[in-house]
C-alpha cells in the first residue's frame, strides 16, 4: 500500500513537473522561425562626408540625436548619428590622421567607442569620459591597421544596451593598399555591401526591451532590421557580391547561411582579410563580431541570407535564442551579371608566437563577473607593458552564452578547447563568442600607445551583461611605469 502511495506521488510530481516544463517551453517560444516578405530595398548607410584640416587630418562630424523612424509600425522614436537611426559610414585609409567631432544632442550622456580600432586609450570612448547632454568630444588618432570592417557605438556606463538598441551604431571602414582589397568586390553600396544586422521587439510603434521569457542575455527580437531596413532585399548586378556582416544587436547570436545551403567564401574577420578565402556553409557571429563574405550568384535567381540554429538544443540555449531561424536579406540577381572571380589568396597574416609572450592571464566568465569581480572604474585588472605580447586564456564554464572583446588590439586565436581554431577564428579578431563550456586562448601585441592614466576595457559584448558589470580594465604602460588612473 505504501509502495502504491509513493508511486502515485512520484507520478503526480512528474506530471506537474512536466506541465511546468511545457508552460516554460511555450512561453519561451524557443524556436522562432520567421520568413520575411522582403518588401523593402536595402538601405545602405551613406558614406560620411569629411574635410581635410590645415594639419592634413581627415575631419568627420557626428551628432548623436533623437528622431523618428518608419519600420512599418508607424513613427518609432529612435536615436541616430546625423539622422534618426544608425549613422553614416566613416571611411579612412591606413596611415591617415583622423579627427571625429562628436556632439551629443541627446537628453542623456553618451560616449562613442571605435570598436576594433587601434588607438590611444584617451580617444577610445570608454565609459570614463561621458559626453554630457549638449556637450562634445573630439577624438583624434592616426589610423594604422589592416583594412577592415570596424564599427562605432556608445559605451556609457550602464546605458550601452539601451543606446545601441535605440539605434546608435555605425560602420568605420579602414582601407589599405593590399591588392586583395581591389581583387575583391570593392564598390561600396554596389557590390560591396554593409549588412548591419539587428533584432527588434516592438510594442505598438515603439521599440520594446521586455526581453524573451527565460532569456539570460537580454532582448531577442522577432523582427530583423538590416541597416535599419525591415524585410530587406538587395539587387545584385555582378556574379560576386561582398557582404560585410556586422552583428550590431544587443544580445542575439546569428549563424549566417544561405537559404539553399550553398557555400560562400569567408574572406575576412573582425580585423581584416584572411590569408585565403575559406569556403563554408555558415558563419556564426556573436554581438560585436564581423565577417566579410563573398556570395556567388547565378543570373535571375533569388536567394535569402538567413540565420540558422546557432547553439545546441538544451533548454538554456533555446531560451537564449540558440534554436531560432529567420530570414535576414534577400539577394536578387539581375538577368545579366558582370563577370567576377574570387582571388585565390588574400593577405599575409604575421603569426604572433606564444613563446614570445611576456604574460599569460586567465579570465573566467561567470554570471555577470569576470574572475569573480564586477566592473569597477577605479580598479585596474591588468597592467600591460607597451609593445609586449600576452596570452589571455578565457573561459566560459557555464551554460550562458557570453562573448569576449578587447579594446585597442586585434588578437589571434591560438586554441579553442585545445584545438586549432576554425577558419572564422583564424584571422584578426577583437571579439569572439564564448560558447558555453569552452576554453579559448588568444594572443595579442599591445603596441604603440601607453597611458598610465587611462584604461582600456575588456568585456562581454552581450550588452546587458556589459551594463551589469561584466567588464574589466587594462592599462598599457611603459616598462617600469605604474598605473595612475584618473590623473591624466
Ligand atoms: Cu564594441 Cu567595448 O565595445
Ligand atoms: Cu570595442
Ligand atoms: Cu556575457
Amino acid at each position: 500500500m505504501r509502495k502504491w502511495l509513493l508511486g502515485g506521488l512520484v507520478l503526480l510530481l512528474v506530471l506537474c513537473g512536466g506541465g511546468v516544463a511545457a508552460l516554460v517551453y511555450f512561453f519561451a517560444r524557443p524556436s522562432l522561425d520567421v520568413r520575411a516578405d522582403f518588401e523593402h530595398p536595402l538601405k545602405v548607410p551613406p558614406l560620411a562626408t569629411s574635410t581635410v584640416d590645415a594639419q592634413g587630418r581627415r575631419v568627420f562630424d557626428l551628432r548623436a540625436e533623437p528622431g523618428d523612424s518608419d519600420f512599418g509600425h508607424g513613427a518609432t522614436r529612435t536615436w541616430g548619428y546625423n539622422g534618426a537611426y544608425l549613422g553614416p559610414t566613416l571611411r579612412a585609409h591606413r596611415g591617415e590622421p583622423v579627427v571625429v567631432n562628436v556632439r551629443n544632442a541627446l537628453a542623456e550622456s553618451t560616449t562613442v567607442h571605435w570598436h576594433g580600432m587601434h588607438l590611444p586609450a584617451a580617444m577610445d570612448g570608454g565609459p570614463h569620459r561621458p559626453i554630457p547632454s549638449g556637450g562634445s568630444f573630439q577624438a583624434a588618432w592616426t589610423v594604422d591597421q589592416p583594412a577592415a570592417t570596424l564599427w562605432y557605438h556608445p559605451h556609457p556606463s550602464e546605458r550601452t544596451e539601451t543606446q545601441v538598441y535605440r539605434g546608435l551604431a555605425g560602420l568605420f571602414l579602414v582601407d589599405d593598399d593590399e591588392p586583395a582589397q581591389r581583387a575583391l568586390p570593392h564598390d561600396y553600396g554596389v557590390d560591396d555591401i554593409p549588412v548591419l544586422v539587428q533584432d527588434k521587439e516592438f510594442d505598438g510603434a515603439q521599440l520594446s526591451m521586455s526581453g524573451r521569457f527565460g532569456s539570460d542575455i537580454g532582448v531577442l527580437g522577432d523582427e530583423i532590421l538590416v541597416n535599419g531596413t525591415p524585410g530587406a532585399y538587395l539587387d545584385v548586378r555582378s556574379e560576386l557580391v561582398r557582404l560585410r556582416l556586422v552583428n550590431a544587436s544587443t544580445a542575439r547570436i546569428y549563424n549566417f547561411a544561405l537559404a539553399d545551403g550553398r557555400p560562400f567564401a569567408l574572406v575576412g574577420t573582425d580585423g581584416g582579410l584572411l590569408e585565403r578565402p575559406a569556403m563554408t556553409g555558415h558563419v556564426r557571429l556573436s554581438v560585436g563580431e564581423r565577417a566579410e563574405i563573398v556570395v556567388a550568384l547565378r543570373p535571375g535567381e533569388r536567394v535569402a541570407l538567413r540565420s540558422v540554429r546557432a547553439l545546441g538544443g538544451d533548454l538554456e540555449s533555446r531560451f537564449n535564442g540558440g534554436q531560432d531561424a529567420f530570414d535576414i536579406l534577400q539577394l536578387r540577381a539581375a538577368a545579366t551579371l558582370t563577370p567576377a572571380t574570387l582571388p585565390k589568396t588574400l593577405v599575409r597574416i604575421p603569426r604572433l608566437d606564444p613563446a614570445q609572450a611576456e604574460q599569460t592571464r586567465t579570465f573566467e566568465f561567470q554570471g555577470r563577473e569576470i574572475n569573480g569581480e564586477g566592473m569597477d572604474m577605479g580598479r585596474v585588472d591588468a597592467v600591460v607593458v607597451k609593445d609586449t605580447v600576452e596570452v589571455w586564456n578565457v573561459s566560459n564554464g557555464h551554460g550562458t552564452p557570453h562573448s569576449f572583446h578587447i579594446h585597442d588590439v586585434q588578437f589571434q586565436v591560438l586554441k579553442v578547447d585545445g584545438q586549432a581554431p576554425p577558419p572564422e577564428l583564424s584571422g584578426w579578431k577583437d571579439t569572439i563568442f564564448l560558447e558555453p563550456r569552452q576554453h579559448y586562448s588568444v594572443i595579442a601585441k599591445f603596441a604603440d600607445y601607453a597611458d598610465p592614466t587611462t584604461a582600456y576595457m575588456f568585456h562581454c559584448h552581450v550588452l546587458k551583461h556589459e551594463d551589469e558589470g561584466m567588464m574589466g580594465q587594462f592599462v598599457v604602460v611603459e616598462r617600469g611605469q605604474q598605473p595612475r588612473l584618473g590623473h591624466g
